[in-house]
């Protein structure tokens, strides 16, 4: 089976369109394609990426593409479980297996037989859950605490990690075995950094779907709101991108969409000289990005100073009007100053949410 033809199947999980949140870019259909192949197999899958990249969604796309998609989808969120009750909560106890275990408790592994047993952030576990975890992979058994038997289970594991597991096993908190075991198949998710084509689809699918939440349609972000967004690094990927959109569609203001993704204003009014004695140092990547701070916070003022004017501004920088600009596109500055905060409308009807540039230019003229 492939996922192509399974949209609906995705609105039903109560996630977006698949050709949403697979994009466009060779990063992502590459991660489609993977996904495809090894959904309906059994094998374990590691799913890598930084925190909100899509590792949750993922696997849930994981498991309802799988042949167990029937059973249950169990997450054990393994920060989220003191160590010592991890042993518990994963392989349940029988009844008397120690004070207070008035019954027999299933746990997570057997609660996810015929499913998928989804370990989040799996780099977490301690060394001792590794091991009995890797015997479930090995012979696919396992002892409820205080048991003696051991017993049998079929079930798909899926892991994920926003951490490098390989420098956890380096530094002796993670086995090499159970890396070996967990990630039969790797799915690394990029950064929304890295697949910066998809921004466009990706906050048009955003601003509708809230809409549509909120019931009611903000103004066309503008063309400078645009560029800023794809110049920034989106250190929170698409959770970030979401969560701003939402407070958007909600509050109505660019002003302070902007103001979020603005870089930092100076802390301290001046260059610093604090630097890590602890070990070297580069010069030259220091006074760079020094001069550029000073650069942007120059040329943001005399903009201000100006009402924005773009011509009186190169003009008083001593600059050439293209100079300007190619500076404040190299730091991610909008072009025209922020929207300010405007009366949410409730007007527009939904072929008018669009991104499309001819519209997005006509209003950027009225700077
Ligand atoms: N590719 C995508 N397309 C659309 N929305 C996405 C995509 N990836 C993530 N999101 C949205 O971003 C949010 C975070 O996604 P998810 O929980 O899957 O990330 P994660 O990688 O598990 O993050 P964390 O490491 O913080 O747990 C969700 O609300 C989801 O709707
Ligand atoms: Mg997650």
């Amino acid at each position: 089976m492939t996922l192509v033809h399974n949209n609906e199947s995705a609105a039903l999980l109560n996630l977006p369109p698949l050709d949403i949140i697979f994009g466009k870019t060779p990063a992502m259909q590459a991660v489609r394609n993977k996904l495809e192949r090894v959904a309906e197999t059994d094998v374990p899958v590691l799913i890598q990426g930084e925190s909100g990249t899509g590792k949750e969604i993922s696997v849930r796309l994981l498991h309802a593409f799988s042949m167990r998609a029937r059973g249950s989808l169990v997450k054990v969120s393994c920060p989220a479980i003191p160590n010592s009750l991890l042993e518990t909560e994963l392989f349940g106890y029988e009844k008397g297996a120690f004070t207070g275990a008035m019954t027999t408790k299933l746990g997570r592994v057997e609660q996810a037989h015929n499913g998928t047993l989804f370990l989040d952030e799996v780099g977490s576990l301690d060394l001792a859950v590794q091991s009995k975890l890797l015997q479930v992979l090995q012979d696919g058994t396992f002892t409820r605490v205080g048991g003696r038997e051991p017993r049998s289970i079929a079930t798909r594991l899926v892991s994920a990690s926003n951490g490098d597991l390989r420098t956890q096993v380096e530094e002796g908190t993670f086995r090499l075995d159970f890396l070996f075991r967990i990630n039969a198949v790797t799915i690394n998710l990029p950064p929304l950094r890295q697949r910066i084509a998809d921004l466009p689809i990706l906050i048009d699918y955003f601003i509708e779907h809230y809409a549509k939440t909120f019931k009611h349609t903000p103004e066309l972000l503008s063309k400078s709101a645009v560029r800023l967004m794809q110049n920034y690094h989106w250190p929170g990927n698409i959770r970030q991108l979401e969560n701003l959109i939402r407070s958007y569609v909600l509050i109505g203001s660019e002003e302070a969409l902007v103001a979020e993704l603005m870089p930092d204003a100076p802390r301290t009014g001046g260059i610093t000289t604090e630097i890590d004695l602890n070990e070297p140092v580069s010069l030259k990547r220091i006074t760079k990005q020094a001069t550029q701070d000073l650069e942007r916070q120059i040329i943001l003022k005399v903009l201000q100073a100006n009402s924005w004017n773009r011509q009186k501004t190169a003009k008083w920088l001593q600059i050439s009007y293209r100079s300007l600009l190619y500076k404040l596109s190299e730091a991610g500055m909008p072009e025209v100053p922020p929207r300010p905060i405007r009366i949410p409308q409730l007007l527009k009807k939904p072929d008018e949410r669009t991104l499309k540039t001819t519209a997005v230019s006509a209003r950027t003229r009225i700077y």
